[in-house]
């Protein structure tokens, strides 16, 4: 493990099929050339996800996406207006697609982003390499936000971290399967229903626990070392409490100002600043269920799971 801004060693480490964390806007992802099989095995093996849930493939532009898939006009209205962003459409693999058939997990699918982060668009282009990488934390942990929380999650193995700073966005990209006639969402994140919607208003979220298509959604997640506890109006002995809006308790303020784009972007870093044996658990107080503060529910309903 080893922490740089050096560009060119990230390109030539990941030409030989070895692993280098990156930054990008939403959170840090753990990559591999993701047309080279033995890479995609270790991102597995490296994070012990199970091999049945895929993996994001990162492009530098829909030019690139529209030699991995089979492309149409959802993806093209979305892409627009969303591109570079956190937005992951999940579309048919091409015919001939070189992507590696584990990172689809045996679907006949593959999610597609690109990614807004400056140094991560600029490692795409001068590697010409499609990069598969999920959230860079060990399966089912809190995903990091910062070169550190990285750094923390994979002490012994042998992966590069590639140093962007901070994630602006703080929070995984919505995931939009655009396979079905109307697109709906798999995974709600930074970028909310409304805003799809103004796009392609017949934009649905996917019902819990009826069509499931996105893996990822079914394992526990997100989850710190000790127990979270939703909706807390206060603490109680021994609890953390994690606040939103005034909070004269609170250990941790998610946003004072009550601003939900704030809270995102400090969810994951204050979860993690707060996982420590001597609190009992982590308190969150309410959060309003409306634009981003759908996906920062979800997030806290899986880490509250666990
Ligand atoms: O913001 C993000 O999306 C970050 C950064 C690094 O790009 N990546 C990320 O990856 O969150 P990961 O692996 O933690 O989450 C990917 C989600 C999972 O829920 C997975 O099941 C789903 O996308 N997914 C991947 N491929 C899929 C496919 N072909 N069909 C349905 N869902 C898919
Ligand atoms: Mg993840």
């Amino acid at each position: 493990m080893k922490i740089s801004t050096d560009i060119e060693a990230a390109i030539a480490r990941l030409k030989a099929g070895q692993l280098v964390a990156i930054p990008t806007e939403t959170v840090y992802g753990l990559a591999g050339d993701a047309t080279n099989d033995r890479a995609v095995a270790n991102i597995f093996s490296t994070k012990h996800r199970p091999d049945f849930n895929p993996l994001i493939v990162h492009v530098p532009s829909s030019e690139q996406a529209k030699q991995l898939v089979v492309w149409n006009d959802d993806a093209e209205a979305f892409a627009r207006v969303f591109w570079p962003g956190a937005l992951t459409f999940i579309l048919p693999r091409a015919t001939n697609c070189p992507i590696s058939l584990l990172a689809s997990a045996g679907l006949d699918t593959l999610a597609i982003r690109n990614p807004a982060h400056p140094l991560t668009l600029q490692l795409l282009v001068r590697s010409s390499l499609p990069l598969a990488a999920p959230s860079a934390n060990k399966s089912g942990r809190v995903s990091p936000t910062k070169a550190q929380h990285v750094a923390s999650e994979f002490v012994y193995d042998d992966i590069m971290i590639l140093d962007g700073g901070d994630c602006k966005m703080g929070l995984e990209s919505t995931v939009v399967d655009l396979t079905t006639d109307t697109p709906l969402v798999l995974r709600p994140g930074v970028i909310t229903l409304e805003q799809l919607q103004e796009i392609l208003p017949q934009t649905k979220m996917a019902k819990a626990g009826g069509d499931i298509k996105s893996p990822g959604m079914l394992e526990k997640h997100y989850a710190p070392t000790i127990p979270l506890r939703m909706n807390a109006l206060q603490a109680e002995e021994g609890e953390a409490l994690l606040g939103f809006g005034r909070a004269e308790q609170a250990v941790l303020n998610l946003s004072e100002k009550g601003d939900l784009q704030e809270a995102a972007a400090n969810l994951f870093a204050h979860m993690r600043a707060l996982d420590k044996p001597e609190y009992k658990a982590i308190a969150v107080m309410p959060i309003p269920n409306e634009g981003v503060g759908v996906a920062i529910n979800d997030r806290l309903k899986r880490a509250a799971q666990g």
